[in-house]
């Protein structure tokens, strides 16, 4: 494993709004961030917070225009343009959205996908390196992490099994072969590691009211803290 100093990973930082909220979900295609992102929404509206789900990248008019730079290219994209396109969209999404919101009291910022994603994919996927990535991170606003984020760990047949059944077209990364996708578990696995309080390993292969419980119960520690 590449060797990521202390000094570097405190660098990192949740928010520091006391009455509002940050998380993500995390893994690969099909793990099942959407179905679990959407009972957390319900779960935390009831607990009366106002909920906002973010995808990247997009977000913001900027965003939306990378988005489709990135998701729809038919020839290949350097690595490095790759994570400098992403960092982009994420820093106007940060500065145009996340921040303004979690000032409000009582918010919930829920990212489909976030740094984590960008250390599995560009970090391990595209051979990067997990510190590159931190270091372009490494300074405000980029460097806000979330104060939970939820890794849905699930094995690349089960992933493979659940995109067949959804039978939709392949995206740009989704087109990627076995040795993609074991890079990206590694890849998660590591950030799972550098960041071990903040990101929960959950099994996603449960049955999906099991992952919701355990979220549930993570989630309401943080809240009544
Ligand atoms: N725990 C589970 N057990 C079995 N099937 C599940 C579970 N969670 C989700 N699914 C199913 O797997 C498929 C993918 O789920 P979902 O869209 O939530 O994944 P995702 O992580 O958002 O995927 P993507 O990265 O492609 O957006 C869906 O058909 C969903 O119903
Ligand atoms: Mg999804």
């Amino acid at each position: 494993m590449e060797e990521i100093s202390q000094d570097l990973l405190k660098k990192f930082k949740a928010p520091a709004y006391p009455e509002s909220f940050l998380l993500s979900f995390e893994g690969i295609e099909g793990a099942g961030k959407s179905t679990q992102l959407l009972k957390l929404k319900k779960f935390l509206e009831e607990k009366n917070f106002r909920v906002l789900i973010l995808r990247e990248p997009g977000g913001t008019p900027f965003g939306e225009k990378l988005r489709s730079a990135i998701l729809n290219t038919k020839t290949p994209i350097h690595p490095l343009a790759e994570v400098y396109l992403f960092t982009a969209s994420r820093v106007q999404l940060l500065d145009e959205v996340t921040l303004k919101e979690l000032n409000v009291p009582n918010t919930v910022i829920i990212y489909d996908r976030y740094i984590d994603s960008t250390l599995a994919y560009q970090g391990m996927g595209r051979d990067l390196g997990v510190k590159t990535i931190l270091e372009i991170h490494q300074n405000p606003p980029l460097n806000l992490i979330p104060h939970l984020t939820f890794y849905l760990k699930i094995s690349l047949d089960t992933s493979l099994e659940r995109q067949e059944k959804r039978n939709q077209d392949r995206d740009y990364f989704e087109s990627q072969g076995r040795d993609f996708y074991q890079k990206l578990i590694d890849g998660y696995d590591m950030a799972s590691e550098l960041f071990s309080e903040r990101i929960i390993v959950l099994d996603g292969e449960k049955d999906e009211g099991q992952v919701a419980d355990d979220i549930k119960g993570h989630v309401n520690q943080l809240i009544l803290k």
